[in-house]
């Protein structure tokens, strides 16, 4: 009657698919205690790392749980435990994890009568209320794993795309909070067609480069022209770190999300650790605190 699940973190956009690719770092996320109990509704009952409220209707994890909870006729309801690891703000899907761990423990616990693309349509709800915006792009790689495409959100059309072996992700996060709602605020409405043509080419090349392990391409599709130089005006020391990533190796670099949290693709661990350090030493020299992951792309 009892579930204690891993809600992982997730990079989305990966510097061409503005809110359609994503992928999953499974070395860090949020833990959640999701409970059957008689009281009908849904109940969060502890919050511990931030500070989030516990009106499961003001709360990620309870709006997508409330709306799957809408949806099943049960006379019991659920409490939710959330242990966040994942600070709101820094761009690594804090409330794409929430979002998805409420309804996946819940849908565990009733026998699955969901699939995951079901279950991202729920988490959408509860990530709308974060972002302002319905978008997939880190929900979808929270419950499928791996590197997602978000197809479309209405309906919700999710696809699994594979990736190379030896494929790591090197992710910094410097301790300042970027709202995803401003920052989506900032960004243009309308885009050149120019850049439009060279974005869609790079998704496509690094989608095609993923299925191929053609690393190389991989590292000729890493651009973004559209939403980069726009938010990275709000990441201090941005160029400075992709310039010297790039050096030291890493296939390429791009704002994870919608910041302020910078990822690298690295080919082997040896390249995603020179890559750590090398972000590491750029931050080390400002009043910056800052944490680095490195994670296997499963
Ligand atoms: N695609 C979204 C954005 C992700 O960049 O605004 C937010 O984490």
């Amino acid at each position: 009657n009892e579930i204690k699940i891993f809600s992982p973190a997730t990079v989305a956009n990966v510097a061409c698919g503005f809110d359609v690719l994503g992928f999953c770092l499974d070395s860090v996320g949020d833990e959640m205690i999701i409970r059957k109990v008689d009281k009908k509704g849904i109940h969060i009952t502890h919050v511990e790392g931030f500070d989030l409220p516990l009106e499961a209707s003001l709360n990620v994890a309870g709006v997508s749980a409330l709306a799957m909870y809408e949806t099943i006729d049960v006379d019991f309801g659920f409490e939710i435990e959330i242990y966040k690891n994942i600070k709101p703000g820094s761009g690594i899907g804090s409330s794409a994890a929430s979002a998805v761990g409420s309804v996946f423990g819940m849908n565990e616990l009733i026998g699955r009568p969901f699939n995951k693309t079901q279950l991202t349509e729920f988490a959408i709800k509860g990530e709308a209320l974060a972002s302002k915006c319905e978008h997939a792009d880190n929900l979808a790689p929270a419950l499928f794993g791996g590197f997602t495409l978000v197809k479309s959100v209405s309906p919700v059309q999710i696809l699994e795309i594979p990736s190379p072996d030896d494929l790591y992700a090197t992710i910094i996060h410097p301790q300042i909070e970027i709202k995803t709602s401003e920052s989506r605020a900032i960004l243009p409405k309308e885009v050149a067609l120019s850049d439009a043509i060279t974005q869609w080419a790079n998704v496509g090349s690094l989608v095609h480069a993923l299925h191929t392990s053609n690393y190389n391409l991989i590292k000729d599709s890493l651009h973004d022209v559209i939403v980069e130089p726009h938010r990275s005006k709000l990441i201090p020391h941005f160029n400075e770190v992709k310039t010297e990533v790039l050096e030291a190796g890493a296939l390429g670099c791009g704002i994870s999300g919608s910041g302020p949290s910078i990822f690298t693709l690295n080919k082997g661990l040896e390249t995603a650790n020179k890559v750590k350090e090398t972000m590491e030493n750029v931050y080390a020299k400002t009043d910056i605190a800052f944490e680095v992951h490195v994670s296997k792309i499963n």
